[in-house]
């Protein structure tokens, strides 16, 4: 089956082309246009500019994205206008289905989305399937690896979100653990900024860890005390702000290497002592990580070695399908119109879930 995929639920643009059945996982294009350099200057995302920016190139990415898979015959970039619309029309003919993000998400990105894969799923009678992001983000490690079946345990981690998820079928699955406030994602972005980084930290804070001490600095354990499975992230950040702030006062020079050390630490042991809680609460014997934070070698690392202790078997999708990217929503498509999960003219974006 084709799936014509488009994401769009925060600051990346993204269109792909999967195929999928039984047996096949396999990505035809998976193209993102990134908006992290309009967005920099303001220090993070800025709803309004990232709907408006969406709209800009949507339909360009979508054809890229045709086109890299294959699809568009006769039409090129430079080609004219009516040749093109040609090119475009026969690639929406051969797709089966047309997936989009529709939830969660910043509302404004999500409707750009929304309302595009609407439009080209009904002018060429094709069935829509709306897809939830956190659900993607796991569907990512489907396509990483080709024989991961559930029942798994998830941890999604990224910008917006941080959740352990039961994962019994592909369409069926309960959130057993959260974040209170913040998301890790935030976390480092947040604290990357109290220390000087451009948005968005998380990658660079990844690579100053490595190069710091992490006992310098004491930080808060962001894993809310006791058998529970929830995060608080905020605090955490507050917690570094101070720090930043205290040392400017009294003129002390900030070692980055150091915060980001620490800050990476505590991560990883909240992170690890709530994933061993869950895993030995459902049983479960294989744990995917998933989002853009799954990006974080600390972590990978971390999250590697508890599940080597625990005898679970462990998936985290390579770099390029943890942030978001249209492909992962190709695969979770296919499962939900599977299960006979559908949308119709009325489908709408939700910006929480
Ligand atoms: O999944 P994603 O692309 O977007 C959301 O759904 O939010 O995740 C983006 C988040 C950002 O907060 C970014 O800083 C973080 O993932 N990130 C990382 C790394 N690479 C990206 N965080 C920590 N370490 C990394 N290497
Ligand atoms: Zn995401």
């Amino acid at each position: 089956m084709l799936i014509l995929a488009i994401e769009s639920s925060c600051d990346e643009t993204s269109a792909a082309v999967v195929e999928m059945s039984d047996k096949r996982r396999q990505i035809l294009s998976n193209i993102v246009a990134s908006q992290i350099s309009i967005h920099r200057r303001y220090g993070g995302v800025v709803p309004e500019i990232a709907s408006r920016a969406h709209t800009e190139v949507i339909s360009r990415i979508t054809y890229e994205a045709l086109t890299e898979a294959g699809l568009c015959v006769g039409g090129s970039d430079n080609s004219d206008n009516s040749d093109k619309v040609n090119s475009y029309n026969s690639a929406l003919d051969a797709i089966d289905a047309v997936a989009v993000t529709n939830a969660p998400g910043l509302i404004g990105a999500l409707l750009v989305g929304v309302g595009f894969a609407k439009a080209l799923a009904f002018s060429h009678s094709k069935p829509l399937v709306a897809v939830n992001h956190i659900r993607g983000h796991i569907a990512a490690s489907y396509l990483a690896y080709p024989d991961l079946e559930p029942p798994f345990l998830a941890f999604v981690a990224s910008g917006g979100h941080t959740s352990i998820i039961d994962v019994r079928t592909y369409t069926d699955m309960a959130e057993i653990g959260h974040t209170r406030d913040d998301a890790v994602g935030e976390a480092f972005d947040k604290t990357a900024r109290a220390i000087g980084l451009p948005y968005p930290g998380g990658a660079e804070m990844d690579r100053l860890a490595a190069l710091g001490n992490a006992s310098n600095i004491k930080l808060p354990s962001p894993a809310i005390a006791g058998e529970g499975l929830e995060f608080s992230f905020s605090g955490l950040k507050t917690a570094v702000v101070n720090y930043v702030n205290t040392a400017r006062m009294k003129n002390e020079t900030i070692c980055r290497e150091d915060v980001a050390a620490s800050l990476t630490a505590v991560i990883c042991h909240a992170v690890v002592e709530k994933l061993a809680l869950a895993l030995k609460s459902t049983n479960r014997k294989k744990l995917v990580f998933a989002g853009g934070v799954a990006a974080n070698t600390h972590l990978r690392a971390a999250i590697a070695a508890l599940c080597r202790d625990m005898g679970v078997s462990f998936y985290v999708p390579p770099v390029s399908l943890c942030g978001d990217n249209a492909a992962m929503i190709g695969a979770q498509a296919y499962y939900e119109y599977i299960a006979g999960n559908c949308a119709d003219t009325s489908l709408n974006a939700y910006a929480s879930v």
